[in-house]
């Protein structure tokens, strides 16, 4: 898979780049990520790329023509599958989309500015627009690096146990269970006998109920709308 990231902060992306699973991945040949610099292509001597907007009222605006360039360049090389923009004003990334974009071959994300960017942009080129949860950050970068590893992650070969992503909370539409390793007691805290029964059977379903449970105490409303996990 490809994934191109449009950024005007690029340097907020590299420690994300090199982190373990995201460098491993791309190590083994199973993503490659490119990182465009949107100053590279703004307007003038000064490389603008975002101006007051129309109408009045605070905040910049990305400017239309910079990205159009950019984007119509990326394009003009490869079909892309999605060209994502990151806003808070979209539906909110669930499990279940990052399960389809990642059989997908070629990303484009675009790390916009809270303020937003001209709305010809979006209708020329946005095929999809995603918010990573009910809050304003002050830059697309964290949001388009959160997407990156929920996909990445999800890839065939990305990880080093390939039935863990599979196991992840929200993959059935549950919290993940407690999980525990050694010591078998701590602090007069004990692992739960099931676990070190051996039975696999038992485990699983201790596993399952705890999930339920969980999802029944924190999370209420993926059970009575298991839909929620189903939607873009
Ligand atoms: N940009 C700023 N806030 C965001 C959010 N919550 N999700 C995606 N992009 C954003």
């Amino acid at each position: 898979m490809r994934i191109d990231i449009l950024s005007a902060v690029p340097q907020l992306l590299d420690s994300f780049l090199n982190y373990s699973i995201i460098q491993r991945a791309k190590d083994k040949g199973v993503v490659e990520i490119y990182i465009y610099d949107i100053h590279d292509f703004g307007k003038g001597k000064y490389k603008q790329i975002d101006d007051y907007q129309y109408g009045g009222g605070a905040g910049m605006v990305m400017m239309v023509e910079p990205l159009d360039q950019l984007i119509s360049q990326l394009k003009s090389e490869r079909k892309y599958d999605e060209i994502i923009f990151m806003t808070p004003d979209a539906h909110v990334l669930t499990q279940s989309v990052a399960n389809e974009l990642s059989l997908t071959d070629n990303l484009m994300i675009l790390a916009g500015h809270y303020k937003g960017v001209d709305q010809r942009l979006r209708d020329l080129h946005i095929t999809r627009e995603i918010s990573i949860g009910d809050y304003v950050l002050s830059g697309g970068e964290l949001p388009a690096a959160v997407l990156a590893d929920a996909v990445i992650r999800l890839i065939p070969g990305a990880m080093s146990d390939e039935t863990s992503a599979l196991t992840d909370s929200f993959q059935n539409d549950l919290l993940a269970p407690p999980v525990y390793t050694r010591p078998p007691e701590f602090k007069g805290l004990k692992v739960p006998d099931v676990l070190l029964s051996g039975n696999h059977q038992k485990i699983a379903e201790w596993r399952e109920q705890q999930a339920e449970k969980m999802t029944r105490e924190i999370r209420p409303d993926l059970l009575d709308n298991p839909s929620l996990q189903n939607k873009g």
